[in-house]
C-alpha cells in the first residue's frame, strides 16, 4: 500500500508556527496530508509529557509526523522510541536546519557534514520507529548532485521511508530561489518516495513543483502560514478546478486567536498569536500596521479587540 496519497500534500515542520493550533487551523480549510510538528529537541523530548508540555500537544495523531533533532545516538532513540509509542502517522528526523546555533551542535543539517553519524543515528532511530521515517534535508553543503545522492541513498539504505529535499544548500539559508531542478534530480536517484519544499508560493507553484520535477509530494512552509487554505486550493488545482474564493481574513485570525487560547495557557497562547500575525496579516495592505498593534497587546482579549478595531476601520 502507498505510504501517502498521490500527489501528497505537506505541512512544513516551522519553530513556533507547527503547533497544535495552527493543525488544527489548516485542517479545517481541508486538502493537506500529512503535518509535521515543529522541530523537537532530542535533549528535552525525554523530559516532556502530553497534556503539560507546549511541545506534546495534539488533536490528532493519524496525519501527524513528529520531527526531532539531535544528533546523540542515545538521546535521538530515546527520543524517537517514546514519540512512536504515541502512534503519530511518523517520525522524522531533521538534517535540514541550516541556523547556526543548531549546526554548532552538529545537529540539523550538521549531520549531512558528518555522513558517518547520520548513518548511525538513522539506524539506530529506525531500529526504534515501526511508523513511517522520513528524513528532511538539503541540497547539502555546496551543489553537488552526486554528493546529494550519495546521502541520500546512504539514507535509503538505512531503511528510511521517503525523503523531504528543501531545494537549497546549506549556504543558502534562505535566500535564493529555491532549487528545484535538485528535487527532480533525487527523484531519478532514490527508490523511495521524495517530496519537494521550497518557495511554493501559491497554489499553481505547487501543481508546477510537481510539473517540474515528478516529486511525490509538495510540502509547503511559509505560506501555508500565511495561508492556511492553501492546501485546499491545490487540491482543487489537481482535479481540474479552479481554487474557491478565499476565506475573510479577519475569521482565520479570530479563529487562530479561538484555537490558541483552547490549547495554550494565556500567555504562550500571546506570545504564539504574535509571531503568527506577522504571517497572516501579509493578507492585508496594510498588514505590518495591524501586527505592530496587535504586538503591544498585553492580553488575548486585547490582542482580539485590537483586531475587531481594525476590520471596523476598514483595513482589508
Ligand atoms: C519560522 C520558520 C521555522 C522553521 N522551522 C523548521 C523546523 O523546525 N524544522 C525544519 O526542518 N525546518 C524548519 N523550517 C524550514 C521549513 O520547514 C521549510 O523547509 C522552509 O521554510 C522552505 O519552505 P517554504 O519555502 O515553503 O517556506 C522553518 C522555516 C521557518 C520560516
Amino acid at each position: 500500500m502507498p505510504l501517502f496519497p498521490e500527489n501528497a500534500l505537506f505541512m512544513a515542520p516551522m519553530v513556533d508556527l507547527s503547533h497544535v493550533a495552527y493543525q488544527e487551523l489548516v485542517r479545517s480549510f481541508s486538502g493537506c496530508d500529512i503535518l509535521y510538528s515543529e522541530m523537537l529537541n532530542a535533549r528535552i523530548v525525554p523530559g516532556e509529557n502530553p497534556g503539560s508540555s507546549v511541545y506534546l500537544k495534539w488533536t490528532r495523531l493519524d496525519d501527524l509526523i513528529f520531527q526531532i533533532a539531535g544528533n546523540d545516538l542515545e538521546r535521538m532513540c530515546g527520543s524517537a522510541a517514546k514519540l512512536n509509542g504515541f502512534s503519530p502517522f511518523g517520525i522524522d528526523v531533521n538534517m535540514g536546519c541550516w541556523l547556526k546555533k543548531v549546526t554548532c551542535h552538529g545537529w540539523g543539517a550538521g549531520l549531512m557534514r558528518d555522513a558517518v553519524r547520520a548513518q548511525a543515528v538513522l539506524a539506530g532511530v529506525r531500529r526504534v520507529v515501526t511508523r513511517p521515517l522520513s528524513v528532511k534535508m538539503r541540497i547539502g553543503y555546496g551543489l553537488d548532485m552526486q554528493a546529494m545522492s550519495d546521502f541520500a541513498s546512504m539514507l535509503v539504505e538505512c531503511g528510511v521511508d521517503f525523503i523531504v529535499l528543501h531545494a537549497r544548500t546549506v549556504e543558502d539559508g534562505m535566500s535564493r530561489r529555491a532549487r528545484w531542478e535538485y528535487i527532480a534530480a533525487l527523484k531519478d536517484q532514490v527508490s523511495v518516495p521524495v517530496v519537494g519544499n521550497g518557495d511554493v508560493k501559491s497554489a499553481r507553484d505547487a501543481i508546477d513543483m510537481f510539473a517540474r520535477t515528478g516529486c511525490d509530494g509538495v510540502m509547503v512552509g511559509r505560506q501555508a502560514v500565511v495561508q492556511p487554505w492553501i492546501f485546499r486550493d491545490i487540491k482543487a488545482l489537481l482535479a481540474g478546478n479552479e481554487p474557491p474564493e478565499p476565506p475573510p481574513v479577519m475569521d482565520v485570525m479570530l479563529e487562530l486567536h479561538r484555537l490558541l487560547s483552547l490549547h495554550f495557557a494565556p500567555d504562550v497562547a500571546l506570545k504564539r498569536f504574535k509571531t503568527a500575525m506577522a504571517w497572516l496579516s501579509q493578507n492585508l495592505t496594510f498588514g505590518h500596521h495591524l501586527t505592530k498593534n496587535v504586538g503591544r497587546e498585553k492580553s488575548m482579549e486585547g490582542a482580539a479587540s485590537c483586531i475587531q478595531r481594525a476590520f471596523g476601520q476598514g483595513i482589508s
